[in-house]
């Protein structure tokens, strides 16, 4: 058999996982200082959520999604992003029926068919937040302040950081702008690739997202949105703009910044990192989406949110010199100078775990030089040694690790030593 994890997927070994679980204890508490409340969904859905939601002409929809047939012949699809679903959710157990508003946030695995390389998997882990029943600028702003306060939280220094915003514009202004690139595109279609081309038909606004360089270069010429707003999104991006310099929250205005998702109206926001990422710059991003429950057949409902991946994280905070990693640690080694003393060594141990310890032990039979490397290995800051004469006495010698220092305790102030030395 092939014993190995199937390409654009990875496992977690304990050191990364580590840091997944710090990320997420991190966004707990910062998030919850925001009031927001945690959320879980279905790692699957039905297929609409995602083909309504994102949009059938995105890449996510027509190309990456993972959709197959259950037992029971039903199409399901491995969710390739959060949003879709919590919205379906808030929906469907009425969260923000009669003007109430919901903020919640959620942490897990997402997949899209994509071609692996740095920083891009077919399987990946995103934190993500939902504000959803809420159209306020101000709430915008806030999103995106708590999005760039957890990453200064976890190390990312905010000089490696570059916050783009932009605006999509609405029902009201976008279909008029949408056609104006549809026929700047086929104006310039001898010069533009043939991707790009067929978007004009199916979805022009993402040939700003093109990758290939002679359609950047043709694309910055084309009709601004920013130019054609109406005056109530006009409005609402100057006022979060006003919210974000109130806050004093550097941010760069990129109106080529257009997403891959079909579900935003008005602001979106992306976070880039140069250091370490490669093409795959974006640690998080996300934006408005007043539209997204009434592709549910719900009643309209503003909203807004963002995600960010777990993998590129990592990476840019390796690349800032943060240690996430870790490594596992034990405050106490109890160490016995021979294997038959191993009943009274597990007592002590489960004892000192009880109390609140972090303790490790041998497992193995190793000499007790070997144990004693293990705990410096371990980190640990005292030794507790179990010896057979001590133990007749009804004692034992603990070392601390950092003075060297040894005395004899009795076993039955063990715990209480221990603590005073960890102070
Ligand atoms: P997204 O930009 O597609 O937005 O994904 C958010 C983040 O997930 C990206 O910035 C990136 O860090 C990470 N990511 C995306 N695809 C991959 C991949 N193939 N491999 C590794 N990391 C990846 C969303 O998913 C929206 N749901 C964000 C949002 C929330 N908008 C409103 N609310």
């Amino acid at each position: 058999m092939n014993a190995r994890a199937p390409k654009g997927t990875a496992d977690m070994l304990p050191d990364v996982a580590r840091a997944w679980e710090h990320m997420q204890r991190t966004a707990q508490l910062l998030f919850a200082r925001y009031g927001y409340e945690p959320i879980y969904t279905p790692t699957f859905e039905h297929p609409e959520v995602f083909t309504r939601g994102i949009g059938e002409a995105t890449d996510i929809v027509s190309k990456e999604m993972y959709t197959f047939e259950d037992k029971g012949g039903r199409s399901v699809t491995l969710r390739p992003e959060g949003t879709a679903s919590v919205v379906r959710a808030a929906l469907e157990h009425n969260l923000v029926a009669n003007g109430q508003s919901a903020k919640l946030y959620y942490a897990g695995p997402m997949f899209r068919y994509e071609r692996p390389q740095k920083g891009r998997m077919r399987q990946f882990w995103q934190i993500g937040a939902e504000a959803i029943g809420m159209a306020e600028p101000g709430i915008d702003a806030e999103v995106i302040v708590m999005l760039m306060r957890y990453f200064e939280e976890l190390g990312i220094p905010r000089s490696n950081m570059r916050l783009l915003i932009n605006t999509m514009g609405d029902q009201a202004c976008r279909p008029a702008y949408r056609e104006k690139v549809a026929a700047f595109i086929r104006d310039h279609s001898s010069v533009l690739c043939e991707e790009c081309n067929r978007r004009a038909e199916t979805n022009p606004l993402r040939a700003f997202d093109c990758k290939n360089p002679g359609c950047r270069d043709v694309m910055s010429a084309a009709p601004l949105l920013r130019d054609e707003l109406c005056d109530d999104c006009a409005a609402h991006y100057a006022a979060v703009k006003v919210h974000l310099d109130d806050l004093a929250i550097p941010y760069v205005e990129d109106p080529s910044l257009v997403r891959g998702l079909d579900y935003y109206t008005r602001t979106v926001f992306e976070v880039q990192v140069d250091a370490g990422l490669g093409s795959q710059n974006a640690i998080g991003g996300g934006g408005r989406y007043d539209r997204l429950m009434e592709e549910y057949d719900g009643p309209p409902t503003p909203g807004l949110g963002f995600a960010l991946g777990f993998e590129r994280t990592l990476l840019a905070l390796e690349a800032a010199g943060v240690a996430v990693l870790g490594h596992p640690t034990a405050e106490v080694y109890v160490a016995r100078v021979d294997a038959s003393l191993g009943e009274a060594v597990f007592a002590i141990v489960q004892e000192l775990r009880d109390v609140g310890i972090p303790t490790e032990t041998d497992y193995q039979a190793r000499s007790l030089k070997s144990q004693f490397k293990q705990a410096d290995r371990l980190g640990a800051h005292a030794v507790v040694v179990v010896g057979p004469d001590e133990l007749a006495a009804g004692e034992v010698t603990i070392r601390n690790m950092a003075t060297k220092d040894e005395s004899r305790v009795p076993l039955g102030e063990i715990a209480e030593r221990l603590k005073q030395l960890l102070g």
